[in-house]
């Protein structure tokens, strides 16, 4: 980039004492900057200085003298230009640098042979030679390569005929860098007639590609200690694993490759079986998988840091029958690795073809694995005549960092001739025929899981039979058409409504509900459902929607009622104790909101953040989807499944220490007396499938007490709370970790997104799950909440769901967790599952009981 400042603006900053400084300062500085002056404009000055201040007097002295002087001066200035010059030309313009490419070359007229595979076998190192003479003498054919080329190493070979793969360095001038560049990315193998033609005639490069590479995989290649060579065996599954795995960390500060092969025609299968390295925000370790055996980018497949779920799908499908792996570590950090597993599966020459019939189902390559890089696979679907075609993709993840998703330039799937690429959800096509073609592509480089898809033949001018067609083309239930929510992706069935007396209209048209006026939460999407109830000029408004004056906020008294004017009043202080106010143990009170664990010493005596080893997960979360579906392993360490005797699973329960677990009274206290019976019940900690009990990993344990909240009212499930006591302690483990407790001031703001998990039915009269599920859902408006259920929710109540309606906790899974993520990634136990009408309705969110509520009953009862 230009800069466009003029000279003399840059000299002004010069001379201008910064801003701010002293007198003082800017003497001192000021002697600086001229003297700086005079090393830059040195010259100059000398010029003008002489004549200007003595002219006169030297030339009434000795003109003679003066032509003398003038001539000093002009050598004087002309050699100055010449070592300044010479200065410029050899410590910057020609001044060195190293550059290193990596590449590979195709070699054709020779057949591989295995000895190939063994860098140290002679027949490696005579190949090696030859070939090494050969791109010697490209590089010689091109002026812009050749004078700077210092070393090239060949550092494996491949089927196909030969694949060579090599690395070179330069030295190079700074000037001539960028020619360098160009010529190595353009650089192919032109007339191979030169002196040092092979000795087989036969032999020649036939394509030649070079990429730049990172200095750090060149010191790597030459120091072998952490390279690994691995051949996949026919009808056999072969491990390996980063060094020391898994007792001690993997080496600092080094670079580890993993050569794994395959039998020609064959493509390697890699999976990831325990992955734990550095978190990708604490350092600069990662592992790159390369589906070349040259470590650079245009090949890379992916890049992995930090830790993944053992559920995780970590399946790589490589275009050859090669795969490079690397490890990458810095000084810091002490992570145990991975462990891997590979295996050669035939390679699958065509992907794609013709689907026929009413219907049917084809996925990306090697669905659910990661699909090959460099693949194209075409579908031709053809239906009965008469009849059009639509196209379902039911799981699409086609996602590459940094692409843009508008016109999907790397990896794709195309239908009727639009581009598709990144994640989305139901994606649905039609066809104005009978006929369609999907095609798939996927670049050389990353890769993603792909997409399962399903096609169906439909009556052309019918899409949907008894049902609404959304523009897009899905096809939902009629009664979703303008009831105000948002069911077509893309808004079709809310457009273009008349809304209703229950309803409201939003700016942009749409009809909502009036409950949701108001609520604190923008329905409408452009918020103009909240925009009526500002406050006026000079007010404050509430977390409750009240008014307050500007004035009464932070003044230490509670004038909105639910403490929202005295939250977040700046800097920590200790203020008179208040129902909003956090107690530390020295009594004081604190006015900052929900500062328990937050990683920050709030209290004087640090109360505030004693008791914190809880709320914490062993995995990095790395799942990108989200609503009703299953957990990963660990993901909720502090879940419990309490099972009745011969009755197997049937309410959930929070861990919140060794010995004590927190669960809904209504599980214990109901038409059954049975159940009040400690000894029918079993827990089990560390639990991910039901089917799974006996795995490692789960601890189960009897009851020894059960605690009833004495108040527990089973009319209206008031104070729906129950403690139970171990008969003896767990052990924790990254599978299982206690939930942190909120104070009693802790709040858990309407709009918050918070996490429900259990085994309980996934539909309403449906059956329970096996593998815990997972669903977000969020704080909903007490006032909102109370008008929802007109005079059944009570403040040991909070309401969270959506009030669309579709994701929700359902039987079975009472008792079980409420988790919100607060500060400093600590999970606190929001609520306790306890009932709702139906299961995932519209307008009937979730009632939960209200944790903080009950806190000093639970320390009261237990200690915890
Ligand atoms: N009472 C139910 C149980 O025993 C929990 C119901 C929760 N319902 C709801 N829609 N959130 O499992």
């Amino acid at each position: 980039m230009k800069d466009y400042r003029l000279p003399n603006e840059r000299n002004m900053n010069i001379y201008r004492p910064p801003p701010g400084a002293k007198k003082k300062d800017f003497e001192t500085s000021g002697l600086k900057y001229n003297s700086k002056v005079e090393d830059m404009n040195g010259l100059e000055e000398g010029v003008e200085f002489l004549p200007t201040m003595n002219a006169k007097k030297l030339e009434k002295r000795d003109p003679k003298r003066c032509m003398v002087v003038v001539a000093v001066v002009v050598a004087c200035l002309l050699l100055s230009l010449l070592v300044g010059f010479l200065v410029w030309h050899f410590k910057y313009r020609n001044a060195h640098v190293q550059k290193h490419y990596n590449g590979h070359l195709r070699l054709t007229g020779t057949r591989f042979i295995d000895a190939y595979e063994n860098s140290n076998s002679s027949e490696f190192a005579a190949l090696a030679r030859i070939v090494k003479q050969m791109v010697t003498d490209i590089y010689k054919n091109n002026q812009d390569v050749g004078p700077f080329h210092k070393e090239t190493v060949i550092t494996a070979f491949s089927e196909g005929s030969i694949i060579a793969y090599y690395w070179s360095e330069f030295s190079v001038p700074r000037y001539k860098t960028e020619a360098l560049n160009n010529a190595m990315a353009n650089i192919h193998p032109s007339n191979q007639t030169g002196p040092q033609k092979p000795r087989n005639p036969d032999w020649r490069i036939q394509s030649i590609d070079a990429f730049p590479s990172d200095p750090d995989i060149i010191k790597a290649s030459r120091d072998n200690s952490c390279n690994y060579a691995l051949h996949a065996k026919e009808g056999v599954v072969t491990s390996f694993t980063t060094p020391g795995f898994p007792n001690s960390a993997y080496p600092s500060n080094a670079r580890c490759l993993w050569v794994l092969r395959a039998d020609v025609d064959s493509v390697i299968s890699l999976t990831f079986r325990t992955f734990d390295v550095e978190p990708c925000n604490m350092g600069n370790d990662f592992v790159k998988v390369y589906d070349s055996l040259s470590p650079v980018e245009p090949h890379a497949l992916v890049k992995l840091c930090g830790s993944f779920n053992p559920t995780y799908n970590l399946t790589f499908v490589s275009s050859q029958n090669v795969l490079l792996i690397m490890l990458s570590t810095d000084a810091s950090g002490r992570y145990p690795g991975f462990k891997a597993t590979f295996f050669q599966i035939p390679k699958n020459k065509n992907c794609g073809g013709a689907l026929t019939g009413v219907s049917g189902t084809f996925t990306s390559p090697y669905y659910p694995a990661h699909y090959p890089p460099n693949t194209d696979c075409v579908w031709n679907i053809e239906v009965p005549r008469g009849r059009n075609v639509k196209v379902r993709f039911n799981e699409f993840f086609l996602m590459e960092p940094g692409v843009p998703l508008e016109s999907c330039p790397k990896d794709y799937v195309e239908v009727n001739n639009v581009k598709y690429c990144g994640m989305r959800g139901k994606l649905v096509v039609l066809s104005k025929t009978n006929t369609i073609t999907v095609r798939f592509h996927s670049d050389l480089s990353f890769v993603d899981s792909g997409f399962s898809a399903e096609f169906m033949s439909y009556e052309s001018n019918d899409p949907c039979p008894g049902r609404f067609t959304c523009k897009t083309g899905r096809c939902i239930e009629k009664t979703l058409h303008c009831d105000g929510f948002l069911d077509c992706p893309d808004a079709s069935d809310e457009q273009n409504c008349n809304c209703t007396e229950k309803q409201f209209r939003c700016r942009n048209g749409y009809c909502k509900h009036k409950y949701w006026v108001c609520d604190g939460m923008n329905d409408c999407g452009d918020n103009s459902d909240e925009l009526q109830c500002e406050c006026p000029a000079n007010n404050f408004k509430c977390g409750n929607g009240k008014c307050i004056l500007e004035l009464q906020k932070c003044d230490g008294k509670d004038d909105c009622g639910d403490g929202s004017d005295e939250g977040n009043c700046g800097s920590v202080a200790v203020v008179p104790c208040q129902e909003y106010t956090y107690k530390c143990r020295n009594n004081l009170c604190v006015n900052k909101k929900n500062p328990e664990c937050d990683g920050k010493k709030d209290c004087s005596d640090n109360s505030d953040e004693e008791n914190c080893s809880c709320g914490k997960r062993f995995f990095s979360k790395q799942s990108r989807i989200v609503g009703g579906q299953d957990s990963d392993v660990a993901e909720w360490p502090w879940q419990v499944s309490l099972h009745g005797k011969d009755e197997g699973h049937l309410c959930g329960a929070s861990l919140i220490s060794e010995k004590w677990l927190v669960s809904a009274a209504h599980c214990f206290y109901n038409d059954n007396s049975r159940y009040m019976d400690s000894k029918i019940w079993t827990a089990f900690m560390g639990l991910h499938d039901q089917r799974d009990r006996a795995n490692n990993y789960v601890q189960q344990r009897s009851i020894k007490s059960l605690i009833i909240h004495p108040f527990f009212n089973d009319f209206n499930f008031d104070y729906d709370i129950a403690l139970l006591e171990l008969a003896s302690l767990v052990n924790f483990s990254s599978y299982i970790q206690p939930i942190c407790l909120p104070d009693v001031s802790h709040d858990f703001p309407p709009g918050k997104s918070i996490w429900v998990t259990g085994w309980g039915h996934t539909q309403q009269s449906g059956t329970g799950a096996s593998i815990l599920q997972k669903a977000e859902i969020r704080v909903i408006n007490q006032t909102t909440c109370s008008s929802l259920f007109p005079t059944s929710i009570t403040p040991r109540m909070i309401c969270v769901g959506l009030l669309t309606g579709g994701i929700d906790a359902c039987q079975g899974d009472s008792g079980g967790p409420l988790s919100s993520l607060e500060a400093d990634n600590t999970m606190f136990l929001a609520g306790i599952v306890s009932w709702g009408e139906g299961c995932a309705q519209r307008n009937k969110p979730g009632i939960y009981t209200r944790v903080s509520q009950l806190r000093d009953w639970i320390k009261e009862r237990t200690g915890v």
